[in-house]
């Protein structure tokens, strides 16, 4: 079969690809290894992850707030293995909507893994053996990451487990140490603690989401070992993590050589994703892989060394996350049509989905400071939201920075009720190139969790918010 375009890999880059070139009018073939399409994202990571945080939630509010709210419920207690089913069915609910996507955008999807035989040959490996050849003018390879692994430490996928893994476990575990204070670590780390468990996480680093401005992480940290009792291990480097029957221990050193032992009856290593190229026979074609960090090395096109052959999302350079590939696989698309897309990197936002929710947009104050650019700040608190009083969810703050002279936001960081949705607004006005004043000026509806990045903007336009 002759095709305009073959994506190999169905995750969030790969599918929005494969739909918007079919929306384009190219021929476009889809293939991918595993039993569902969605990739990552809808299978093993963004999807089942927030579902079961909707889940632990609702629990969590209910053993915690809603005496207070006045409701009273007795007998309560969490029904792990359903809440695992639901978790199921919203996944299956949403890997089938990329079915159905692909047969309305008449999009041949096949299930095997594809690999290079020359730069138009694809390779298609079925899982009965069987074969078969896709010739294509242009491949785009989406084939997404897998998490890191410490080689000191055995993955069982029993008792020491990744991000996969934890998305399954049929119980509530008692304790549960966690390798990595990233955003896998304290997403998966709220769920098991919402439910009951007692989860300690082990940092390397100084500071929890280290990439985001720091002001955020040290008030997560706050707020999770306050209302969830996670306990923090900062500055220690793990150097074991070993299972015995249903116990683990794992053992990390401090800045001065301390060692600490930790043991639980899980652990989880959540310390980084690493780009997926196994099984592509890119060597074939001839691209190179460098050894750090495993990734695919693309131009400005995202076309790889090889003319004709593209790479997008997680397996190239960047964030690893799923609006990013899905940007990627949309520019690729429209490229091949002669279109001139553009994707500013500086305005992907960032979004940790704990309680309360974190997400960031632009440049951090680190950076700035950094770059030597003059800005100015202004921070409003939730405790000061009327809003945020009424949902007793008074934890957080959102900060704004502006150029110091012209004004412009360049730098949105929220830590907060329904952060992870507020922050659009500031991606968006900062796509316009807004100035703080320009938000100061909009109006917000009143009560909303939004006044706040209002007043926060006010407050860095010349330091006049309301009501602070
Ligand atoms: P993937 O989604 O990884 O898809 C790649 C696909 O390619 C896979 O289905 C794989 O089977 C297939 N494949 C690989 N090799 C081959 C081959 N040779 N032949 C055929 N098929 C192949 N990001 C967010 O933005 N928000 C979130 O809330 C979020 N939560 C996450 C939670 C967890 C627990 C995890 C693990 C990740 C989360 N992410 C989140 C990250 C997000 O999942 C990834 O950034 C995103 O899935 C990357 O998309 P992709 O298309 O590049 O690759
Ligand atoms: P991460 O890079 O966010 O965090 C890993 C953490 O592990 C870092 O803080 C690092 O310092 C620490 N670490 C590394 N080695 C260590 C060691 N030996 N001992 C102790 N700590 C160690 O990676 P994570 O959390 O695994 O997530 C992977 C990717 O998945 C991220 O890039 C993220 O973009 C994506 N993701 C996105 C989500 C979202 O958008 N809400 C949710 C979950 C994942």
């Amino acid at each position: 079969m002759q095709y305009d375009v073959v994506v190999i890999g169905s995750g969030p880059g790969g599918y929005v690809a494969a739909i918007r070139c079919a929306q384009l009018g190219l021929k476009t073939a889809v293939v991918e290894k595993y039993k569902t399409f969605g990739g990552t994202c809808l299978n093993v990571g963004c999807i089942p992850s927030k579902a079961l945080l909707d889940s632990s939630e609702h629990y969590h509010n209910a053993a915690h707030t809603f005496a207070t709210h006045g409701i009273e419920l007795k007998s309560l207690k969490v029904n792990m293995p359903q809440m695992i089913a639901r978790k199921d069915d919203v996944v299956a609910q949403n890997t089938a909507g990329i079915t159905y996507l692909f047969k309305k955008n008449k999009i041949d999807a096949l299930q095997g893994l594809g690999s290079f035989i020359d730069k138009n040959t694809v390779l298609v490996t079925k899982e009965d053996g069987s074969t078969e050849q896709l010739s294509a003018k242009n491949v785009i390879i989406a084939t997404g990451s897998k998490p890191t692994v410490l080689p000191f430490i055995n993955i069982d996928k029993n008792r020491i487990i990744t991000s996969t893994e934890a998305l399954n476990i049929k119980e509530v575990p008692k304790t549960m140490v966690i390798i990595g204070g990233g955003v896998i670590g304290l997403e998966l780390g709220s769920v098991y603690a919402r439910l009951g468990t007692k989860v300690s996480v082990v940092e390397f680093l100084p500071s929890i989401i280290s990439s985001m401005d720091t002001g955020l992480g040290k008030e997560l940290q706050r707020v999770l070992k306050k209302s969830l009792g996670i306990e923090f291990y900062m500055n220690h480097k793990v150097t074991g993590a070993t299972a015995k029957g249903k116990i683990v221990t794992v053992t990390a050193d401090d800045a001065k050589g301390e060692e600490l032992k930790l043991s639980a009856d899980y652990c989880i290593v959540a310390v980084g994703r690493t780009a997926y190229t196994e099984g592509l026979g890119l060597d074939k074609i001839g691209i190179e892989i460098t050894e750090r960090g495993k990734k695919i090395p693309v131009n400005e096109h995202l076309e790889t060394s090889v003319p004709g052959v593209y790479a997008i999302g997680d397996v190239v350079a960047g964030l690893m996350l799923a609006h990013k590939a899905e940007d990627e696989g949309t520019l690729v698309a429209e490229q091949l049509v002669g279109q001139k897309p553009h994707i500013d990197y500086n305005l992907i936002p960032g979004v940790v989905y704990t309680w309360p929710e974190v997400a960031s947009v632009g440049k951090t104050e680190e950076q700035l400071r950094e770059n030597g650019i003059k800005y100015k700040s202004g921070s409003f608190p939730f405790k000061a939201s009327g809003r945020a009083k009424a949902s007793m969810d008074t934890d957080g703050f959102i900060k704004v920075l502006a150029n110091a002279e012209t004004d412009e936001i360049l730098g949105v960081h929220m830590i907060g009720p329904r952060a992870a949705d507020m922050i659009a607004e500031a991606v968006l006005a900062m796509e316009f190139r807004a100035s703080a004043e320009d938000i100061a000026r909009v109006s917000h509806a009143h009560p909303t969790y939004t006044e706040a990045f209002r007043e926060a903007a006010m407050a860095a336009t010349d330091n006049r918010a309301i009501h602070i």
